[in-house]
């Protein structure tokens, strides 16, 4: 596996392959690697003679008050699990190479980015977000881009730039890997001391709750909520949102008829985390 600094060498890396006929898999990642990102590794490894990792963690989507500095950073533990999964080429590059001096273009998506992360983390998040994906696609130019279901409203935000901006990738969401008890896997599940690791596992059983009543005929969402906040107010868990939400549009919805995501996002302890459960409508 390469370790690359410089967009310069990524396009060359590319360009080689291309000549080829080589297909090229990309994963954009802040680092920190777990579970969830490996599998993104071995669906692109699959799929593609080229695969491609970009490892940044990316200023513009944090806010002033968020973890930018403290996010977990561990670049040799991160490029060897990057190897043992096969990946060709780590793109590692410095801020000031995908940020020079004088950047001034911000790719900003209306309407989607306004609600969930976008209403509680602010609009700089998915600005952040929309330009550096663009960035990335822009640089490695794959024909598939592997993104994690667990940032349900990421990938939308995502899939939208590509359709309204015409870009020539596919966008692949790979499903939720979840520990033992649960809890999905995050980067920032590292922030969580013993007491909150436990108390954290209440996000996917409140879904699992919703999850199951939807299960028992029950598709109003006032009944589905109630049976998520249940489980939540039990763990004594500090809900920063519990949404039912158009799989697609995040347009909020009543009931589920098409498919619907309920979507959660928490502080617990020192971390924000988030989590979804899909639940698969009739009309869809
Ligand atoms: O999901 C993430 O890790 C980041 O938001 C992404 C997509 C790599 C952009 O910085």
């Amino acid at each position: 596996m390469k370790i690359l600094r410089t967009i310069a060498e990524v396009r060359a890396a590319v360009r080689a392959a291309r000549a080829e006929g080589e297909t090229v898999g990309l994963v954009p990642t802040m680092g920190a690697f777990h579970e969830g990102h490996l599998s993104l590794m071995r669906a692109a490894r699959e799929q593609h003679d080229l695969v491609v990792v970009s490892l940044f963690v990316n200023p513009t989507q944090f806010a002033a008050n968020e973890d930018l500095s403290t996010y977990p950073r561990d670049e040799g533990r991160d490029s060897a699990l990057a190897e043992g999964e096969g990946v060709d080429i780590l793109f590692a590059p410095t801020p000031s190479e995908i940020y020079p001096d004088g950047f001034a273009t911000t790719i900003h998506v209306a309407g989607i980015t306004e609600v969930l992360d976008g209403a509680s983390r602010g609009a700089h998040h998915f600005d952040g977000v929309a330009t550096v994906v663009t960035k990335l696609f822009g640089i490695v130019t794959p024909d598939v881009a592997y993104f994690g279901q667990k940032d349900a409203q990421q990938v939308l935000v995502v899939r939208r730039v590509v359709r309204d901006l015409d870009l020539d990738v596919r966008i692949e969401a790979c499903p939720i890997v979840r520990e033992l008890d649960g809890l999905a896997m995050s980067s920032r599940n590292v922030y969580l001391d013993a007491d909150a690791r436990v108390q954290a596992s209440a996000l996917n059983r409140s879904l699992d709750a919703a999850e199951a009543v939807f299960a028992s005929g029950k598709s109003d969402g006032e009944s589905i909520r109630a049976a998520a906040d249940r489980v939540l107010a039990d763990a004594s868990i500090d809900v920063e949102y519990l949404e039912l939400r158009d799989a697609e549009t995040l347009q909020p919805v009543d009931a589920v008829e098409r498919d619907a995501l309920l979507l959660v996002a928490a502080r617990v302890g020192a971390a924000r985390l988030i989590d979804n459960h899909l639940l698969r409508g009739v009309a869809s």
